[in-house]
C-alpha cells in the first residue's frame, strides 16, 4: 500500500441525500491518502455512481453464493455494482448477528472469490485486555478466520472497547501489537480503528507499520473526514 488507506464505516446511519452531501463536500481532488467509503448496502449503486473518484465498500457480505438466503447480499453482487472492499466481521456484527471466526473466514473466501478486498476485523473486549491475554485473542482470531501467513491481507484491528467510547490504546500499545502481528503475518496491512478522529489520525499515522484507519463516527462528518485525510 503505498498511501495509507482511511476507511470510513457508515454502519447504519445518514440517509441518501445526506451522503450526497456529504461527500460533495469532501476533498476528493486533494487527497493525500486513499479513501474507501463503506455505507448502506442500497446507497451504493447511486454513490458509485455520482463519485466516480472515490472508492466504496461494503459492510458486510453473505458466506454463501447465490442462492435462497433471504436478506442475504452475495460478494459477486458487491462485485458487479462497483464495490471494491468489503468489510468483514466487524465486532457489531459478530455480537449482533452471532458471527464467529469460522462465519469470517467464509465470508473472507467469497470475497477474494469475487475480486472484492476483504477488511478483515479483530479486536479484544474490556475482559481480554484486562486479562492481558490481549495478543494471544488476536492470534486465536486470525488462525481460526485462516489468515495465511505469506498472503497480502487488510487487517483492521478494532478494540471492541475502543469502538465509539473516545477511549483508545495508546499509540505505543498499538504499534507493540502491529509489531508482534508483523512479525507472525508479514504481509498483513493493518489498520487500526476505535475512536479515531482529526484529534489523533496523525498520532496513529505516525506508526511505521501502520498502513490505515477504519473510522466509524468521524466518517460521518466531512469537515472531519478532510483534516484526518489531509
Ligand atoms: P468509531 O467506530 O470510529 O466511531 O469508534 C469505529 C468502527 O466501528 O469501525
Amino acid at each position: 500500500m503505498t498511501q495509507k488507506l482511511v476507511v470510513a464505516n457508515w454502519k447504519m446511519n445518514i440517509l441518501l441525500h445526506e451522503a450526497v452531501a456529504l461527500l460533495e463536500s469532501v476533498n476528493i481532488g486533494s487527497l493525500h491518502k486513499s479513501l474507501v467509503i463503506c455505507p448502506s448496502f442500497i446507497y451504493i449503486p447511486t454513490l458509485v455512481d455520482a463519485f466516480k473518484k472515490l472508492d466504496f465498500g461494503a459492510q458486510d457480505c453473505s458466506a454463501n453464493d447465490l442462492g435462497a438466503y433471504t436478506g442475504e447480499v452475495a460478494a459477486a453482487m458487491l462485485y458487479e455494482i462497483g464495490c471494491k472492499y468489503v468489510i468483514i466481521g466487524h465486532s457489531e456484527r459478530r455480537i449482533s448477528c452471532g458471527e464467529d471466526n469460522q462465519t469470517v473466514g467464509r465470508k473472507l473466501v467469497k470475497a477474494l472469490e469475487s475480486k472484492i478486498t476483504p477488511v478483515i476485523c479483530i479486536g479484544e473486549s474490556l475482559e481480554v485486555r484486562n486479562q492481558g491475554s490481549t495478543l494471544e485473542h488476536l492470534f486465536k482470531q486470525l488462525e481460526e478466520i485462516g489468515i495465511s501467513r505469506n498472503k497480502k491481507f487488510v487487517i483492521a484491528y478494532e478494540p471492541i472497547w475502543a469502538i465509539g467510547s473516545g477511549v483508545t490504546p495508546s499509540v505505543d500499545e498499538v504499534k507493540a501489537i502491529f509489531n508482534k502481528i508483523k512479525g507472525a503475518y508479514p504481509y498483513l496491512q493493518l489498520l487500526y480503528g476505535g475512536s479515531v478522529g482529526p484529534e489523533n489520525a496523525d498520532e496513529f499515522f505516525g506508526i511505521d507499520v501502520l498502513d490505515g484507519l477504519l473510522v466509524g463516527g468521524a466518517g460521518l462528518s466531512a469537515q472531519k473526514l478532510n483534516q484526518i485525510l489531509s
